[in-house]
């Protein structure tokens, strides 16, 4: 039903397309870019991170000269983290600002609906962060910078066996977010491969306010640890209502987490828990060096956070196909980023493989005296 009505909306902007053409592939004096991301709303700071990444690439590449003798003309849409703007977002970027392609978003359910669009109507869309394994699936059109969840879900089962030592592990599960449920479900296969069990599995809608049923029935069964995908700011209350119950096991998660609002929420109810995410801003290669200095700088000294680095990435790894495909016709550029290979980003070295995604390393966090502090790296 959801996928009929947005096929038809785009197809409409399909119409739309055929007598904008000319406006469209950067021939008039600047290349048009389009972004959505959540620059409002519940996941404001995924949107507001990825974004001030992915500004910060269009400002360096335009201060060098900009590309192809052009300069990058970027232009955001705010999906306001509500179902619905996304496809309303990248429906308005392709057929009334004609851009050659879209930048966005960081979370999986809402890059779930402009994917079908963007292919359709073969406009390249690159994700920075959208992790879930059925983004790039849309289509040849989609790519993302970033590993997915299959990755993701092994790494975190191999992190409970291994470095927990955890025989037991609940799980709960945001029903609301694809990627929520995604993670869950390529965690629990690998756990259980593993010899793993997997004890009290409980939902939730993110948003939600009262999580001590859920974690009431959790505490009764007993688990060595808990197993949470989801996103900030329901993490947070969950952990303080699991410290109110005087749970003291630890609580793990994916990149969801990854949020200075975390701390600001959770406080000492984050401590000793963990999880994993796409880099750390200490690495220390030249690439990240230079994209944390460079955007303190241009951001009033913030710290920038893996999503902010992944918008940064998405951007410079489209000027590079824009480059090597010497235009921003749209088939040869789709061409040109499926061919990205060893890309110095500033998450790490880039290379797409043939579904589209990156095969990247991830890094493990432990919240550690109130800080995000690196503690290992997994390689794919
Ligand atoms: N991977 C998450 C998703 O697919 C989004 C995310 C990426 C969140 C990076 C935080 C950091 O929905």
């Amino acid at each position: 039903m959801k996928l009929s009505k947005l096929i038809f909306v785009a197809a409409a902007s399909v119409g739309g397309l055929f007598s904008l053409s000319s406006c469209k592939s950067g021939g008039g004096n600047s290349i048009k870019v389009g972004e959505f991301a959540s620059l409002t709303g519940k996941e404001a700071t995924f949107g507001t991170s990825s974004h001030e990444g992915t500004l910060l690439a269009i400002e360096q590449v335009n201060a060098a000269g900009g590309v192809l003798g052009k300069k990058l003309e970027l232009l955001t849409e705010d999906d306001q983290t509500k179902a619905g703007e996304p496809a309303n977002a990248v429906n308005k970027l392709i057929s009334k600002d004609g851009v050659i392609a879209i930048l966005g978003e960081v979370a999986s359910s809402r890059s779930l609906e402009a994917a079908p669009i963007c292919q359709l109507n073969k406009v390249p869309m690159i994700s920075p962060a959208s992790t879930n394994p059925t983004v790039t699936r849309e289509g040849d059109y989609v790519f993302r910078v970033c590993f997915n969840d299959n990755f993701q879900g092994g790494a975190l089962a191999n992190f409970a066996s291994g470095t927990l030592k955890a025989k037991k592990v609940a799980i709960l599960t945001d029903v609301k977010s694809d990627y929520s449920k995604g993670l869950a479900k390529s965690f629990k296969e690998k756990y259980a491969t593993s010899g793993g069990v997997v004890g009290t599995e409980l939902d939730f809608n993110g948003g939600d306010k009262d999580f001590k049923g859920q974690l009431t029935a959790i505490k009764s069964d007993a688990p060595d640890a808990i197993f949470l995908p989801g996103y900030y700011n329901d993490v947070a209350l969950i952990c303080i209502q699991a410290k109110q119950l005087g749970m003291s096991i630890p609580i793990f998660g994916g990149d969801g987490w990854e949020s200075e609002s975390l701390l600001e929420i959770g406080k000492d109810a984050m401590e000793g828990h963990y999880f994993s995410t796409h880099c750390s801003i200490e690495q220390p290669t030249p690439e990240m060096t230079s994209f944390v200095n460079s955007y303190k700088k241009r951001f009033s000294g913030k710290s920038p956070d893996a999503m902010a680095v992944l918008g940064y990435d998405s951007a410079m790894v489209l000027v590079d196909a824009i480059k090597r495909a010497n235009s921003t016709e749209s088939g040869a550029l789709r061409e040109a980023i499926a061919t990205t290979k060893d890309f110095a980003g500033a998450s790490g070295k880039i290379s797409l493989n043939a579904d589209r995604d990156a095969v990247k390393a991830l890094v493990f966090i432990q919240i550690k005296g109130g800080k995000f502090t690196y503690s290992a790296t997994v390689n794919p």
